[in-house]
C-alpha cells in the first residue's frame, strides 16, 4: 500500500498527486524495483484515459512519483451510491478498454484492473496504479506472453470483485423491465 497525497507544484503553480513509497517499504528492493518500473510504464503510456506521470525521484530515503492530479472519485466510491446509468456505463467501459488497449499495444500488462483504480472525472475515466503491471515485448509470440501472465487462482488484491449488473432495457428504451425476452410489448426487441 502506497500513500498518495494532493500537493502543489509551485514552479508551475499546479495541483499535483504524489506517491510515495513509505521509508519502511524503500528498504524492500523489489518493492523498490516495482516502484521504479511503475514509472517507467505510466511514462511510456501518453493516454488521455491514463493518468499522466510528471516526474519521479527520491529525497531522503522516500522514493516519490509526481503524477496529474485527478479531481473525482474512484468508480468503488461511486458504486457505493448505486449502480450508473448504463450510457455513462458504457461510455467508461469504452475509455478503460480504450486505455487497456493502448497499454496492450506497449506490451504492457495492467494486472490490478478493480473499481478503486479506475477515477471518474467530469472528462471521462482514468485508469490508475500501475504497480502491478508487467511489460511484455510487443510483438512477442503467445508462448512468451502467457509466460508473463498470472497463473490462475492467483490473488493479486484483497478486494473483492465487483459485480456490475446492467438492467435489461429494449432497444426502445423501454424502462419497465420485461420480464420475457423479447419485451412483452412484442414490437420491442431487447439490446444486443
Ligand atoms: N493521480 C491521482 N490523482 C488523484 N487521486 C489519486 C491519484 N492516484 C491515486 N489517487 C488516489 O489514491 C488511491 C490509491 O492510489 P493507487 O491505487 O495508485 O495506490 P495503491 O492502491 O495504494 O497502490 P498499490 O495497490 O500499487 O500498492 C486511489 O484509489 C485514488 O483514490
Ligand atoms: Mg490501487
Amino acid at each position: 500500500m502506497r500513500e498518495v497525497y494532493r500537493a502543489l507544484d509551485k514552479r508551475l503553480e499546479r495541483t499535483v498527486a504524489v506517491k510515495v513509497l513509505p521509508v519502511e517499504v524503500s528498504a524492500n528492493a523489489e518493492r523498490k524495483q516495482r516502484f521504479a518500473r511503475e514509472a517507467r510504464t505510466i511514462s511510456a503510456l501518453n493516454h488521455p484515459n491514463i493518468c499522466a506521470l510528471y516526474d519521479v525521484g527520491s529525497q531522503d530515503g522516500i522514493e516519490y512519483l509526481v503524477l496529474e492530479y485527478v479531481e473525482g472519485e474512484t468508480l468503488g466510491k461511486r458504486l457505493e451510491k448505486g449502480l450508473l446509468p448504463t450510457e455513462v456505463l458504457l461510455r467508461h467501459g469504452i475509455e478503460i478498454a480504450d486505455a487497456l488497449e493502448k497499454a496492450h499495444r506497449n506490451g504492457v500488462i495492467h494486472r490490478d484492473l478493480k473499481p478503486a483504480n479506475i477515477m471518474l472525472t467530469k472528462s471521462g475515466a482514468k485508469l490508475l496504479d500501475f504497480g502491478l503491471a508487467k511489460w511484455n515485448a510487443a510483438g512477442a509470440s503467445e508462448e512468451e506472453t502467457l509466460k508473463t501472465l498470472t497463473r490462475g487462482g492467483t490473488k493479486l488484491t484483497n478486494e473483492e470483485p465487483h459485480s456490475i449488473r446492467v438492467p435489461f432495457r429494449c432497444e426502445r428504451g423501454c424502462r419497465d423491465r420485461p420480464r420475457r425476452n423479447p419485451c412483452p410489448s412484442r414490437a420491442h426487441r431487447p439490446w444486443r
